[in-house]
């Protein structure tokens, strides 16, 4: 027999039983699809994929979905069953805001993948334990919330603001900006500086590389040293907790390429949970060092090391709550506070400028309201003149954000079993409910797709029914460069804008 034919029948057996192998995989998935417990309407996954392949834009997809299927439908990730929940109440248990919910869980820290990152036992993000969640959840509130936080939250971004404007004058009128980098610049300056009163320099490095060679200015160096690595590591943190769910732990431990991806990205945790530390730890000598007279920095890293202690003026007299938090438990919030502020913040601005300038009228009405307000006031504004004197401007931020919902989202899971949008689900059931669609439910919304943020305003006789919207919380004028183009975004954990070109000029010179 020859050499060829030899080979021939010794791979032909490996072969057909690695086919027969794949056969019974596939049918199985199918038998187990087909015979599942209460079907919904949903599009039909291909094994190990799901429905992945039709998820490029999830946004989009779900819209779709929504639009084909109605508002309760199905879909699968990887080989993970999910149920989509697309109106308030149908989804009103999954939405009680309470420690006691059966929903209080997020799908993901059921997750193998989440408990080898260790978020399942801390900070807030993935923690499962319910009295250590809240006692986290409390303590930082009530750090966050603080009147002399607040206020000097208003300081600095006043500041940094102003900054920002000198840079816009320099370029002039009529150079086309890349907002969404301004944006994310000045927004990483100002949540280091609000939350570790350190200084990064990310506003004036990019302004620095719009410059030509001759004019670049030499900046002084950050506080926090590689401050850009360290933002980008926080930036990652999303994409870390998003391949740690979806990817089974057999891929991530055993299959090349998977494994080299998970090792890579637990480096990176790891190396900014140390870097975190070190602020941590600096802050915290500096602390125990002060003389009696000096005042404590007012940042939320200051706050959260001396609460419940005696350097605290404003303990909680809630003998649950009444205990100082660990240096663990610091780090670990700064990790998710940094992660969960600093993209959502910059896309929210993003997505107001762009539906402001879109609409003229809304522009006009918008700037005649802020005109109005701070030539009475003066440039320097305090918190309190921001909540009460800008009725239109707080209309068109939760406009936009009805319009375009930054975090759309939220997948829980039952502890128990449950009865929900009519069906009888087993404990462990992924339940996700998509604001971006209840936003802009006809059940809801007059002309949903419309950009009317009158409909915010005590003007308005348009009621909105409770849950149904869930909010967030110059004297340049912008417009958009290209004012016919579509708004470019894509969704990863969260709607992300990718490009906003406008021209930032300054208002007078119209006038
Ligand atoms: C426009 C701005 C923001 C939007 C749209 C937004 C959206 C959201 C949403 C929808 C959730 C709930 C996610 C879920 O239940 O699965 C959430 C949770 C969270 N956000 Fe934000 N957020 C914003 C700003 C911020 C900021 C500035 C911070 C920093 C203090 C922050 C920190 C967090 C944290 C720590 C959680 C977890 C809370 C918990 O489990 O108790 N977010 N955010």
């Amino acid at each position: 027999m020859s050499l060829y034919m030899q080979l021939t029948s010794l791979l032909l057996p490996v072969f057909s039983s690695f086919l027969i192998l794949i056969l019974l995989y596939v049918i199985n998935f199918y038998v187990t699809y087909i015979t599942r417990e209460n079907p919904l309407p949903g599009p039909i996954p291909l094994p190990i994929a799901g429905n992945l392949h039709q998820m490029k834009n999830s946004s989009k997809f779900y819209a779709a979905m929504h639009k084909r299927y109605g508002d309760v439908f199905e879909f699968y990730i990887a080989n993970k069953r999910f149920i989509m929940l697309n109106r308030v109440d149908l989804a009103e248990k999954v939405l009680t805001q309470s420690v006691k919910s059966n929903y209080f869980i997020r799908a993901a820290s059921e997750s193998q993948g989440w408990e080898e990152l260790g978020l399942t036992k801390k900070g807030l993000i993935g923690n499962k334990e319910r009295n250590s969640w809240l006692l986290n959840r409390r303590l930082l509130n009530h750090c966050l919330t603080s009147t002399k936080y607040i206020k000097e939250i208003v300081t600095v971004v006043q500041t940094l603001f102003s900054e920002a404007e000198e840079y816009w004058k320099e370029l002039g009128d009529s150079t086309s900006l890349e907002f969404t980098e301004w944006i994310h610049c000045l927004n990483v300056d100002t949540q280091v500086r609000i939350v570790t009163s350190q200084r990064t320099y990310a506003l004036s490095t990019y302004f620095n590389s719009l410059l030509a060679p001759h004019l670049k200015k030499s900046l002084p160096q950050s506080s926090i040293q590689s401050y850009s690595k360290f933002v980008s590591h926080i930036l990652f943190f999303n994409q870390v907790g998003k391949y740690f769910y979806f990817i089974s732990p057999f891929l991530r431990h055993y299959v090349p390429g998977f494994r080299q991806i998970a090792e890579r990205m637990k480096r990176r945790i790891g190396w900014l949970t140390e870097e975190m530390k070190k602020i941590v730890n600096e802050r915290k000598r500096e602390i125990e060092n002060m003389s009696e007279k000096e005042e404590l920095k007012v940042d939320l890293l200051s706050l959260m090391l001396t609460i419940n202690t005696e350097k605290d003026t404003n303990r909680i007299k809630s003998s649950e709550f009444e205990r100082p938090l660990t240096e663990e438990e610091i780090v670990q919030l700064l990790i998710e506070v940094f992660s969960g502020g600093i993209d959502t913040i910059t896309n929210a601005i993003c997505f107001t400028i762009y539906y402001t300038c879109k609409y003229p009228a809304v522009k006009a009405r918008l700037l005649s309201e802020i005109d109005a307000t701070v030539s009475s006031k003066g440039h320097s504004l305090s918190y309190d003149s921001i909540v009460t004197l800008f009725p239109y401007t707080s209309a068109v931020m939760k406009e936009a954000a009805r319009v375009l919902t930054v975090a759309p989202i939220v997948i829980q899971l039952a502890s128990e079993d449950d009865e929900v949008a009519g069906y009888k689900w087993r404990a462990g059931t992924p339940i996700g409910v998509n604001y971006g669609i209840i936003h802009k439910h006809t059940a809801y919304w007059k002309d949903p797709e419309t950009f009317r943020p009158e409909r915010f305003l005590d003007e308005c006789t348009d009621e909105i029914k409770p849950k149904t919207f869930l909010p967030f919380g110059g004297t340049f004028e912008v417009e958009l460069c290209e004012p016919d183009k579509e708004i470019k975004y894509t969704y990863s954990m969260t709607n992300q804008c990718t490009e906003l070109k406008v021209y930032l000029r300054a208002r007078n010179n119209k006038e």
